[in-house]
């Protein structure tokens, strides 16, 4: 949610830290700040709005420190203005933090500390974080215990880092619930709630758990868990080059990610597609396969566009594995004390894989005893670390915060697993080696209809005033409905609903006229006749139509005012066909609207609070 980034070392931090806050921009972004150290003193620069603000107030050269913090922040407590962005001073504005997460208990925290004289001048919850410290300082403690006391008082989730005047060698960093990681350079470290802040200077990361503190200096870092055991961290070798998370050419993160789907599609089943077998190779799932096979039930559980994928997942799981399967809000089902034995499986689908209800909830199932299994994006995220075992899309850092790319790839290896298990519990090999045929021709298919980019274009400038839209398809593709309801209203902020077909004459029906405009997903499949009805019944009420239909299908040109033709394929992949005109519809419109694409309003890239 919130962004940050630290570093300690011999170069100016001022100009490291507004670029990394830049990168994480797409995080959270209604306000940003910077705090460092300059000539003994500690100074903070902050501002409401975009990190280029924050750039302009800021004069370069009139400082030089090589100790700062950076944040990037997503309101949770407090309304976004400069006041309440981080970072926030204890009272004598000798020590800052920074935080991401919410402290639950900072009004009990807030009382105490008000008795004791403490004055709050935020209106966040992380401000007491900076006085509690402070008060433990006040008590004769060095930082880090000062740091490690006041934690011990939180209940909540932090990513945190502060820095310190009386101790300016070091940042203390702690994480519980929110991600951080160490980055590890030559005469300098850095610390980032996200590695593309750091990339531009070192791809050799630590990831911190829940749990741990770390004293991070310039040439060597200490981690220590919160009872004060030193514990050894391993450092990873990241493999993304910062070409891959630029926007490589295009106007919009968006746009790039949705032209990068053939290989991204391509790199989901790189390796794991087996297409003489039949069948699918994934080593994420090697430990528990047995356990999976047996398994009485499936569940699905994630938020967003990843539960939108889920709903798919069922589809294709039920249709062909025949394991009952159940897709669940993880939001929903964290909170409802749910019926879960050790005999279900339950796959948690995050892109970002620290999405906070997502987590919550596959802890919930770990702890009933379930098999807790992750489908990410983010390699090393808490949710991918968190699980038994599990799937990375390999769809490559998304940085749009609308999410087109991770659904394609998650929709791929939800049919790469769904492929798996039926071949293991009984599928032909003749049967599996028909789908995985149709699945390695995806990326020509999703090649061929991205070609289709000016002609969506088009269509979206005659449709770019509409003020409703309604989006409907049935079986594999009532999914994608509500996914393309989604992208719309998320970047263009229309209003617009995603409707199984034959419920629309229970109720959204009385919303057709002329205008109205409809969005059918009507592709060759075994509901094509009835799909076709639903569009007589809305074309009978003037309503403007726009069909995504197959392009040897000639007959529905007739039927509607714009048609959008993609190639067939089996009605299980469709939906990753279908979706793609959707996403440049939404793409188009939000453009045409001048709005900001890759960051639209009160969005986040990823939720990492309830
Ligand atoms: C946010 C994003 C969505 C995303 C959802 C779930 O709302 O804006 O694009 O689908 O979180 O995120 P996850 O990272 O768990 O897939």
């Amino acid at each position: 949610m919130c962004g940050i980034i630290g570093y300690i070392g011999e170069k100016n931090c001022i100009p490291i830290i507004i670029n990394g806050l830049k990168r994480l921009e797409y995080r959270g972004y209604d306000s940003a700040g910077l705090g460092f150290i300059h000539n003994g003193n500690a100074h903070v620069i902050k501002s409401k709005g975009k990190v280029s603000i924050l750039e302009e107030k800021i004069n370069s050269n009139q400082y030089f420190s090589s100790l700062g913090i950076g944040h990037t922040r997503w309101a949770t407590h407090g309304i976004p203005n400069e006041t309440n962005a981080h970072p926030h001073f204890n009272e004598s504005k000798n020590l800052l933090i920074i935080h991401n997460g919410i402290i639950e208990n900072y009004q009990t925290i807030k009382t105490s500390l008000s008795n004791i004289g403490y004055k709050f001048y935020t209106e966040t919850d992380s401000e007491v974080i900076a006085h509690l410290i402070d008060s433990f300082i006040h008590k004769g403690n060095t930082l880090l215990k000062s740091v490690r006391l006041a934690l011990s008082e939180v209940e909540g989730t932090y990513g945190l880092a502060v820095i310190y005047n009386g101790e300016a060698d070091k940042i203390i960093a702690a994480r519980k619930g929110s991600p951080l990681v160490i980055g590890v350079g030559d005469g300098e470290n850095f610390i980032a709630s996200d590695v593309s802040a750091i990339l531009a200077h070192t791809k050799q990361v630590v990831y911190l758990e829940d749990g741990e503190i770390v004293e991070v200096y310039k040439d060597k870092f200490v981690t220590r868990t919160t009872s004060d055991e030193e514990i050894q961290k391993e450092i990873h070798e990241i493999s993304l080059s910062l070409d891959e998370i630029d926007k490589g050419g295009y106007s919009h993160f968006m746009l790039k990610e949705i032209m990068e789907q053939p290989e991204s599609v391509r790199n989901s089943m790189r390796g794991r597609l087996l297409i003489p077998e039949g069948s699918a190779k994934l080593g994420g799932l090697d430990n528990v396969i047995e356990r999976l096979l047996n398994c009485k039930r499936i569940i699905i559980s994630a938020c967003g566009t990843s539960w939108h994928a889920g709903l798919v997942g069922e589809y294709m799981i039920e249709k062909y594995a025949q394991i009952p399967t159940e897709v669940e809000y993880a939001s929903e089902f964290r909170y409802r004390n749910p019926i879960i034995h050790p005999d279900d499986a339950i796959f948690f689908i995050s892109q970002s894989g620290e999405t906070a209800d997502t987590l919550a909830a596959m802890k919930e199932a770990k702890n009933k005893g379930a098999l807790a299994l992750g489908i990410c994006n983010v390699v090393g995220s808490s949710i991918a670390r968190e699980s038994l075992g599990g799937v990375y899309i390999h769809a490559g850092p998304e940085i749009g915060v609308a999410s087109t790319k991770a659904f394609t790839s998650q929709l791929v290896v939800l049919a790469l697993i769904a492929l798996l298990l039926s071949r293991k519990l009984g599928m032909k090999a003749e049967e599996g080696k028909c789908i995985a045929e149709h699945m390695d021709q995806l990326p020509d298919k999703i090649a061929q209809i991205l070609k289709l980019n000016s002609e969506i274009e088009f269509i979206a400038s005659e449709f770019q005033d509409a003020k409703n839209f309604l989006y409907l398809g049935r079986g594999f593709n009532f999914p994608v409905a509500l996914e393309g309801a989604l992208k719309l209203k998320e970047i263009s902020y229309i209003h617009a609903e995603g409707y199984p077909a034959a419920e629309m004459k229970h109720g959204p029906i009385a919303l057709i006229d002329e205008n109205m405009p409809a969005i059918f997903i009507a592709p060759k499949d075994s509901t094509y006749d009835k799909i076709i009805s639903n569009i007589q019944e809305v074309k009978a009420r003037k309503g403007r139509i726009i069909a995504i239909a197959s392009e040897s299908d000639s007959e529905i040109d007739h039927l509607v005012d714009y048609t959008i033709k993609i190639p067939d394929t089996i009605s299980m992949l469709m939906p990753i066909l279908t979706v793609i005109p959707l996403q440049l519809l939404a793409y188009h419109i939000a453009v045409k609207k001048g709005l900001n694409v890759d960051q639209p309003r009160n969005l986040a890239k990823s939720v990492t609070v309830e």
